[in-house]
């Protein structure tokens, strides 16, 4: 059987963009779905949405850039005992500007959320995916993570984390029954980009459209790879291919892009 029918899994971000989407593509397989992010009233909607006979929907609103919140959830699904095998581990956010007028909370949020969160809650599961037939981790890391990016530096930071991090692991579960596949997505018209926009001082932003890849492609090709058991996604044939040359450009050479990019 594929370990997404029947699965017992995970979101995190499921309130918005790629998560409700994970939420949306997986309620149709899934016994037991968990979702988590801060907006609960969103949650609850999505809840009433996808709720059918035969799936269990647990909403768990949660700020995961708390760590004291981190753990209340770690211990509410010890409590009842659910025996997840599939953890999504989408929820991100960026910040978009230069490093030197961030607002500092906010980038320890970003911190927080894009590597504590997702690696406490990957090492608190992990005992108990390992102890299921077969189980999947699926990080949501970003194409940012092959390349540091001039005013998205400690987002692009954060994701060259979850994509080393996930490798590692990964090569670490290899003779375990538990999977881990790194989704690399590149642009996806979510709400994302408006919450890495600064409210004080916005820099604008460059035009990427030609490059968008829609959710539902995302998830679809990011849950294929998991059934799959490939490494690493890169949905969009376009952004896979963009991603390919930057990676055979010369370093020197591209750091004159960056530069450019960097002073402008
Ligand atoms: N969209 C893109 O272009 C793109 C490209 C590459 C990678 N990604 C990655 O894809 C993932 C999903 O992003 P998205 O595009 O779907 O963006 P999105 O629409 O803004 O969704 C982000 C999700 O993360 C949750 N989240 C943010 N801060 C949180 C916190 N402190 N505690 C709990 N949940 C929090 C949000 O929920 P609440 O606000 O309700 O808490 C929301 O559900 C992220 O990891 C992002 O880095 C996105």
């Amino acid at each position: 059987m594929n370990l997404l029918d029947h699965c017992t899994v995970l979101i995190t971000g499921a309130s918005s963009g790629l998560g409700r989407e994970f939420a949306r593509q997986l309620a149709a397989r899934a016994s037991i779905m968990v979702l988590v992010a801060r907006r609960a009233e969103r949650l609850e909607s999505l809840k009433a949405e996808l709720e059918r006979p035969g799936l269990t929907i647990y909403s768990r609103p949660a700020d995961l850039s708390d760590p004291a919140e981190v753990e209340a959830l770690i211990g509410w699904i010890a409590e009842t005992g659910l025996q997840i095998n599939f953890l999504v581990n989408n929820a991100g956010l960026g910040d978009h500007g230069r490093f030197e007028t961030a607002d500092w909370e906010r980038l320890r949020q970003m911190i927080e959320v894009n590597i504590i969160a997702l690696t406490r809650l990957t090492h608190a599961l992990l005992p108990t995916l390992k102890a299921q037939a077969g189980a999947a981790i699926l990080n949501v890391s970003s194409v940012a993570s092959f390349i540091p990016i001039p005013k998205l530096a400690v987002y692009a930071a954060t994701k060259a984390y979850v994509t080393s991090f996930s490798e590692g692991l990964r090569a670490e579960l290899s003779a375990s029954g538990v999977r881990l596949t790194t989704l690399c997505p590149g642009p996806v018209p979510t709400e994302f980009g408006r919450v890495a926009e600064r409210t004080e001082n916005p820099e604008p932003v460059e035009a990427v459209g030609g490059l968008y890849v829609p959710p539902a492609k995302v998830v679809a090709d990011a849950l294929h790879a998991v059934e799959c058991d490939q490494a690493r996604v890169v949905p969009g044939w376009k952004v896979a291919l963009t991603m390919a040359f930057a990676a055979a450009i010369p370093m020197a050479i591209f750091r004159w892009f960056l530069n450019r990019r960097g002073r402008a």
